[in-house]
């Protein structure tokens, strides 16, 4: 019988060690060990931007990067794409099972009933210049939130815990939405609780003198497939940072305010907003091939909505994405920068560049083509990916809380600065 550990020999040393192997990891805290002599620290892994660090134990999301999976609670992105709704994803994600007909009446209940605001945060989102990101709108605002929850400093409280979680779930459209009118200088439009969750925002984004805004049914639908598909990912950057900052036991508003400030990064959330000024900025089909040529000189151009951390093959998300933007342009009509879009993607697939380095689309490739159609102006696309995202957040935040192995996080460092040196007076230096 082989055994499930793995013997190190220290060549300073002569020393073997026998580290046990659990779900495909060594506690990289074994390594401590491993020493010169008694006084020596021990030794450490290196692993800038944790390409090999699992920094935690997970139920909730299962990606297979080579072979293009990905599951919430172990069921298939696509299946909840095609029969589920955001809400029923949401109660999946924060509970680990899918609801039955009353679990998920009391779920929706309590969300639609949490979506308003304090007045005081229309008056704290007016401070904002009239072409503020809306990004920055929305992390000020949630982190705000702490401030008007000063019970969400009880993070050991599993009751005050899961109402702090479904607030931010319900807010979340509402503040998004006001950013969106502040930027247009438009009156905010409060939640109508008659409506869905994905109704009731494009209500409080599009609603002008109409007494009843009808909400196109295909688009409200396109939105709640695209809320599905992006309302967990994992250990991701704005994941990350919102457990890293949750780990000090700080309130959640403000941990999920560190995770939306993280997606706001154009190499995260605010690639669908880069991939579209991409688009226009290579204008035309004919233009594509010297835009490929110029991504492969390497001087820094990148193809945006292409590539991932964890996908090296096609990210599932995309998939259903393409799906979803034909039935979005059959009600809105076609985004001229499709063709654009589908020549890019036609164009990497074969070349050798991006097939040796594996470059696929993302999740961010078509989804900005979508929000455009759908009336949304490019800054406001991340704002589209915090609103389900939030879920994933606060799920993840909560399993860190109580998870005996967490504690704050703290990582070492290799420290490469100056050795110890004496001040020298102002007047002595040359
Ligand atoms: N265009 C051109 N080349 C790329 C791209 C791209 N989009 N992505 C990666 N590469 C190249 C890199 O230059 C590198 O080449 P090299 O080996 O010759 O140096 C190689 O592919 C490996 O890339 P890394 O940057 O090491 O991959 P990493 O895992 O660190 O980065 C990332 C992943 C940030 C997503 C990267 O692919 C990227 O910048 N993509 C564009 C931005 C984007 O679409 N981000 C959204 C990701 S999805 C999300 O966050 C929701």
């Amino acid at each position: 019988m082989p055994k499930n550990t793995l013997s190190v020999t220290d060549n300073r040393t002569g020393k073997t060690y026998e580290f046990p192997i659990e779900s495909g990891c060594i506690r990289t805290m074994d390594l401590r060990q491993i020493k010169l002599n008694e006084k020596d620290f021990g030794l450490m892994g290196y692993d800038p931007a944790f390409l090999n660090t699992a920094n935690c134990k997970s139920a909730i999301t299962y990606i297979d990067g080579d072979a293009g999976i990905l599951e919430y609670r172990g069921y298939p992105i696509e299946q909840l794409a095609e029969k589920s709704t955001f809400i029923e994803v949401a109660y999946l994600l924060i509970h680990g099972d899918l609801p039955n007909k009353e679990q998920l009446a009391e779920f929706l209940h309590l969300v639609t009933h949490h979506t308003y605001v304090h007045e005081n945060i229309k008056t704290f989102m007016d401070g904002f210049r009239y072409d503020a990101h809306p990004m920055s709108i929305l992390s000020s605002t949630v982190a705000a939130l702490s401030g008007f929850y000063p019970d969400a400093m009880d993070v050991k409280n599993a009751a005050r815990r899961r109402i702090q979680m479904i607030r931010m779930i319900a807010k979340m459209p509402t503040i998004a939405a006001f950013s969106y009118r502040h930027s247009m200088g438009l009156p905010y439009v409060y939640p109508n609780n008659d409506l869905s969750y994905c109704g009731n925002f494009l209500a409080m984004v599009r609603k002008m003198a109409e007494a009843n805004y009808k909400v196109s049914p295909v688009l409200e639908r396109a939105l709640d497939i695209l809320f599905i598909l992006h309302a967990d990912h994992e250990q991701n950057c704005s994941t990350t940072a919102t457990r890293l900052v949750g780990s000090s036991e700080v309130d959640p508003f403000s941990a999920v305010a560190a995770g939306i400030t993280a997606l706001y990064g154009p190499l995260h959330g605010g690639a669908n907003e880069a991939v579209l000024r991409m688009l226009r900025e290579i204008g035309s089909v004919s233009r594509v091939p010297d835009f490929i040529k110029q991504v492969k000189d390497g001087h820094g151009t990148k193809l945006m909505g292409f590539g991932h951390r964890v996908y090296k093959n096609f990210d599932p998300r995309a998939v259903v994405i393409k799906r979803v933007a034909y039935e979005v342009f059959e009600v809105t009509g076609k985004n001229p920068l499709l063709d654009i879009a589908l020549e890019l993607e036609r164009v990497a697939l074969q070349d050798d560049y991006f097939m040796k380095r594996k470059l696929y689309p993302n999740v961010d490739f078509y989804s900005g083509l979508i929000y455009e159609a759908m009336g949304f102006p490019a800054e406001m696309f991340p704002v589209l990916f915090a609103i389900p995202r939030t879920a994933g957040w606060v799920t993840q935040w909560e399993e860190m809380i109580q998870d005996p192995e967490q504690k704050i996080a703290r990582p070492r460092q290799i420290f490469i600065g100056s050795k110890r040196r004496d001040y020298v007076p102002i007047e002595k230096r040359a």
